[in-house]
Order: C-alpha cells, then structure tokens, then sequence
C-alpha cells in the first residue's frame, strides 16, 4: 500500500512525455487497465480488516482520481496540440501571389502556316482553304490519278464508309492538291493561290506524322514555265529561312498530275541533322489532262504546282530532328518556341 504514491508518480511522469494520443492510452492501460498497477493494489483489499480496508480503498480511489486527472489533462493537451499543428498546416498565407492562368501561345507548325501566307499574300498569292474530308474523285481522279491506278498506293489513307451526297467515295485528304482542281474550276485566269492546310496519310516515322499539313501552291497563266516554278519556290525558301545561303536541290521525281515533276530537298543548316537532306516538297508543271479539269485549254494555259510540308519547314528552321515531337504536347518542348 505505501507504494501508492511511487505509482501516482510514475504514472504521472509517464504521461507527461507522450505526444501521441494512442500512446497515451496503452500507458494508462498499464495503471488503470485489467491487470494494471492500480487494479492488482485492489485484489490485496479483500485480506485486510474493515477499517483498514475503508482506510485503504479511499486512498486507492484517490490515487485512481489523480491518475485520471492527468490522463484527462494529457489527453486535451494533445488533441489541442493536434489541432495546432493542424491550423499551421492549413494556414492561408494571403501575401502569396496568385496561382495564375497558363499563357497559351502559337503552336511552332501554326507560326510556319502564318509566316506562308504572310510570304505568299505579298506575292500576289491569293489563300484558299477546303474541306479535309475530301471525295475520291478531288483527292485522285481529277488528278490523274484513276481507280485502281498503283499511283494511289503511293499516298495510303484514312477511307470513310459513308459517301457523298453524289455517291462520291469519302477519305481525309492525303494531299492538300485536291485544292488545285477545287479552286481553279472556280476561278479565271491568272490563277495564283495557295491552300494551307492538315492532310492524312497512315504513316508515322521520325519525319512522317498520320496528320500533318501541306501548303498547295497552283500558279496558272499562259506562260508559267518550270523556271517560275523554280524561282518562286527558291525566293519563298529564301524569305521563310531569312537567308539566301540554302542549300536547295530539284530531284526529279513523278506525280500522275505534274509533267515534268520534281520534288524539293533541302539541307539542315543546324540541329541534330546538320548536313542531312530533307524532303520539302512536291511540284511540277501541271499535267495537262488536269488543266482540262480544271475546265481550261491545255493548249492555253499552262502552269505550275507544288505542296510543301509545314512540318518539315519548322523542323529545318528549328533544327529539329523529330516531327513527332509537334504533337506530343510536351510544355518543355512547345514552350521554346512560345
Ligand atoms: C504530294 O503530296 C503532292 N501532292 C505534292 C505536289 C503538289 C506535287 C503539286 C506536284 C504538284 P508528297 O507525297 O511528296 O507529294 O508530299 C509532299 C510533302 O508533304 C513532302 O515533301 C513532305 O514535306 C510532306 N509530307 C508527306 N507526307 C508526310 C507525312 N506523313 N508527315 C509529314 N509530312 C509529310
Ligand atoms: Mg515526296
């Protein structure tokens, strides 16, 4: 029995180091519990005499009632200093500055389009823009190109079930040349346009994408030769890269609706593939079986046509060696350009 106080003591300083609530209440169990210090001075009483016993019982009750009150004051302690900790955690600090809105900006291939039309609109070029869903017969017949002609299988693509209102066959435009024939059945000559805008092919590769987008230029007049072609072509690349030292070369090649046909390759001046050739663009004089789908006498008029890829312009001006990287939407690689 005398060790009472020794346990209201040790209780007492037990719980003045503890800070988690759980804690506290395994220690308590060890004085107030079942088995606890407190709980087995009890079972002595039933040896003792009444008085003693009485005697005895209010002592243990008092030695229970502060154990309880300092459980009771440890408890509120912690839960208030949970709180505490709790309130700084959350606390609103008022003098930082805003979380602010993204700045959106152009997208490096939109740039190239805009800088195109810029050039070409200072030209004398007018621009044209049509649809992306385009009938068999714009993207490939008119175009020389006839059904089941192996000429098709050059530009693979994205066909659609439904047909047209004329049962036309429907496919995403390989090629932004369906606009040749579009615009020209709508216009007289001269004939001087361009038509930016997205193409499909299923293709993907470091520098073919399944969308991308094409410039289509169309020059029609009585006497558009091959050297237009070429001066025109070479003047616009000189104002797109801002430099008069490119390296630039005509590749003769073949396309259903050119005669002659050429395509364009030019040389990275920077970048990963410094010194490496890359394609730019198709053209040639126009063939004249489309000249006449156009609704004109080939005998008459004559003329140029090329489509450039927006992609591989913004590539060689940025010395990138990957086109995929355009429409990855990765912030660190746009923002470069921003
Ligand atoms: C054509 O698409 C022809 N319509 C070009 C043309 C127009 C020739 C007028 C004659 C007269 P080609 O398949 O080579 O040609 O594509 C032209 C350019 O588009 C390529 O040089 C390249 O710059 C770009 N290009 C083609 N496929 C892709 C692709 N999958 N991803 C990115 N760019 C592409
Ligand atoms: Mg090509």
């Amino acid at each position: 029995m005398t060790d009472l106080h020794d346990i209201v003591a040790e209780a007492l300083a037990a719980f003045a180091g503890i800070e988690d609530a759980d804690e506290l209440e395994r220690v308590k169990a060890r004085y107030l519990g079942k088995s606890g210090r407190l709980t087995e001075s009890l079972k002595g009483l039933g040896k003792l005499t009444p008085e003693a016993r009485r005697d005895a019982g209010a002592r243990i009750n008092a030695a229970k009632e502060a154990i309880e009150a300092a459980l009771a004051e440890r408890r509120e302690a912690i839960a208030l200093a949970r709180l505490e900790a709790k309130l700084a955690e959350e606390s609103l600090d008022v003098t930082l500055p805003g979380r602010r809105r993204g700045r959106g900006a152009i997208h490096p291939v939109v740039r190239t389009w805009q800088r195109v039309e810029a050039i070409f609109r200072s030209i004398g070029f007018d621009v044209a823009d049509g649809p992306e869903i385009e009938t068999d017969w714009y993207n490939f017949t008119a175009l020389n190109n006839p059904e089941n002609h192996p000429a098709r299988s050059m530009q693979d693509t994205f066909y659609i079930e439904d047909k047209d209102s004329t049962g036309l066959n429907l496919l995403l435009r390989t090629h932004t040349s369906p606009m040749q024939v579009r615009y020209a059945c709508q216009h007289t000559p001269p004939i001087k346009v361009i038509a930016p805008g997205r193409t499909y092919r299923v293709d993907s590769d470091a520098t073919h994408s399944p969308m991308f987008h094409q410039v289509e230029g169309l020059w029609i007049d009585e006497h558009i030769s091959f050297a237009d072609l070429k001066g025109v072509h070479t003047d616009f690349l000189r104002r797109f890269f801002e430099s008069d030292d490119l390296q630039v070369r005509f590749r003769p090649s073949f396309f259903p609706f050119t005669e002659p046909s050429a395509e364009i390759d030019m040389m990275f001046p920077s970048g990963p593939n410094k010194g490496k050739w890359l394609e730019i663009s198709g053209s040639g004089q126009v063939h004249p079986k489309v000249v006449r789908n156009f609704g004109l006498d080939p005998e008459r008029y004559i003329g140029f046509a090329f489509g450039c890829g927006l992609e591989r312009l913004t590539m060689l001006r940025y010395g990138i060696g990957d086109l995929r990287l355009f429409f990855d939407g990765d912030l660190r690689f746009l923002r470069q350009f921003a």
